[in-house]
């Protein structure tokens, strides 16, 4: 490896084609579980009003007190700062964008999904990055048990399709309304009342600006003290446990497997009632592959009008990292089917011509046009790990011939130079050729990235 003195910035990495082929995939598992239960695609921009994600995430949570990336500008504000910051997730933007262009016209519920990366000042460390991918998906405009069980239904599907839901547990809780949690925090602060000291020093600053944190704190003291603290379904009101047994009672009839998990309270202030994750079996919450829940109050938070959503979103660097976990290889669509080797100016004008006329076929093809030595292109091609090598040199060119190898056989054979594009295409196999179908040129569902 070469060293260079340019790196990619702390917490970023390049995705490299062998890392993409994944991303590919993910992608495409994704758009498909997405376009069959009617999902439409959104884009928002990749920087916002900071104040977006200020209310909408919470000022007191890690997301926004400590990892918004500011964006600044040469017209920045001198008393206020930054005006805008890269998105820290979709779920702010995506609501903004509900008001922003008047979707409470549309037919309820709007059902929406965007891939992306998003940005967070994290510290960085395995499966944390400052950019990381994710896809996430909303429902806005009706509140019903059954969205939110159909909604992890779809999220279920696709990690089952990437073959990593067996290595993965559904984490749910339902954490009320913010009145009844209200009641909660109150209690619970009233109990920590002469303990404060007992606290480390993290968990001492959260009681006093997001308590409802302290539930999944990792520090020991803090866990052995709140052993005997008040629990929040000490105090969750009636609505929310009856939604709460329709949602689990929705999932058992979709089949799908969940752990109850009184202690799941999430990073993100606007969750009410139902919240959810899906943990590694080994890993447990560090590293959740993807989380999500209800967000009731958020619209009015971000100055739209009392709207119901719920949504979830998924890290696609740590789904990537599941599927090698599990030996999962997406099939590779990269693979080069032909290399054609030439020689002489007169061989290497009639190559151009062919590898234009395969490429248009929907052959994988590549050419050494260099003036290497005809043994060095067969190496080339090798490398290139090509099936298949045509071959002109002047020789062939003048009699109206090629030389058609399969490499992996190792044998070589003479053809007529007009039937290199049928026979190459035989070989292929109809089926592997990589064009557009009709659908896809007049559908307008062609793949997007
Ligand atoms: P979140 O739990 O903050 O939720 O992030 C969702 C997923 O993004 C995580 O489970 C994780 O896989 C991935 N992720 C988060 N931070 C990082 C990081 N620093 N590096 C790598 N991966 C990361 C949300 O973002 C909510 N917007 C989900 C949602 C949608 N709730 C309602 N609708």
């Amino acid at each position: 490896m070469t060293q260079s003195v340019y790196r990619t910035p702390k917490g970023t990495h390049d995705v490299l084609p062998e890392d993409h082929i994944f991303m590919t995939y993910i992608k495409k598992a994704v758009r498909h579980r997405a376009r069959q239960a009617g999902y439409k695609r959104i884009e928002t921009p990749m920087f916002e009003n900071r104040t977006i994600f200020e209310r909408g995430i919470g000022e007191h949570t890690d997301i926004v007190e400590k990892e918004l990336f500011m964006v600044s500008s040469k017209h920045e504000d001198e008393d206020n700062g930054p005006e805008f910051a890269l998105r820290p997730e979709f779920t702010a933007s995506i609501c903004r964008s509900y008001i922003e262009h008047g979707m409470q016209q549309l037919p309820q519920p709007v059902e929406l999904y965007a891939i992306g990366p998003c940005f967070r000042h994290d510290r960085p460390q395995k499966g944390r990055y400052r950019q990381f991918n994710q896809f996430d998906f909303e429902i806005i405009g009706l509140k019903d048990p059954s969205l939110d069980a159909q909604l992890i239904h779809v999220l279920s599907k696709i990690l089952d399709d990437l073959k990593i839901l067996k290595r993965l547990r559904l984490q749910i809780n339902n954490i009320g309304t913010p009145e009844s949690r209200k009641a909660y925090l109150d209690a619970l602060k009233d109990f920590f009342i002469g303990k404060e000291r007992n606290l480390p020093a993290l968990d001492r600053s959260r009681l006093e600006t997001n308590p409802l944190r302290l539930l999944d704190s990792k520090e020991e003291d803090t866990q052995i003290l709140l052993k005997s603290a008040p629990t929040l379904d000490q105090f969750l009101d009636d609505e929310s446990k009856q939604y709460h047994e329709t949602v689990l009672e929705y999932l058992g009839a979709l089949g799908i497997q969940y752990e109850e998990n009184s202690s799941l309270v999430r990073g993100l202030d606007y969750y009410t009632q139902t919240v959810f994750e899906y943990w590694d079996e080994t890993t447990g919450a560090q590293n959740a592959v993807g989380g999500g829940g209800r967000y009731d109050r958020l619209m009015e938070l971000l100055g739209g009008k009392d709207t119901p959503g719920i949504g979830f979103a998924c890290g696609m660097e740590r789904i990537a990292w599941q599927m090698a976990q599990t030996g999962v290889k997406p099939p590779n669509k990269d693979q080069v089917d032909v290399f054609v080797a030439q020689l002489g100016p007169e061989a290497k004008k009639t190559c151009l011509m062919l590898i234009s006329q395969l490429r248009e076929k929907g052959v994988h093809t590549i050419g050494a046009l260099g003036e290497a030595s005809l043994k060095s292109q067969m190496r080339l091609a090798d490398k290139f790990g090509a099936r298949y090598t045509l071959l002109l040199g002047q020789m062939e060119v003048k009699e109206g011939v090629i030389i058609l190898r399969d490499m992996a056989a190792g044998k070589q054979k003479q053809i007529p130079f007009k039937n290199a594009i049928p026979e190459v295409t035989k070989l292929i196999g109809e089926r592997n050729l990589d064009t557009y179908t009709i659908k896809d040129k007049i559908g307008d569902t062609v793949d997007e990235d």
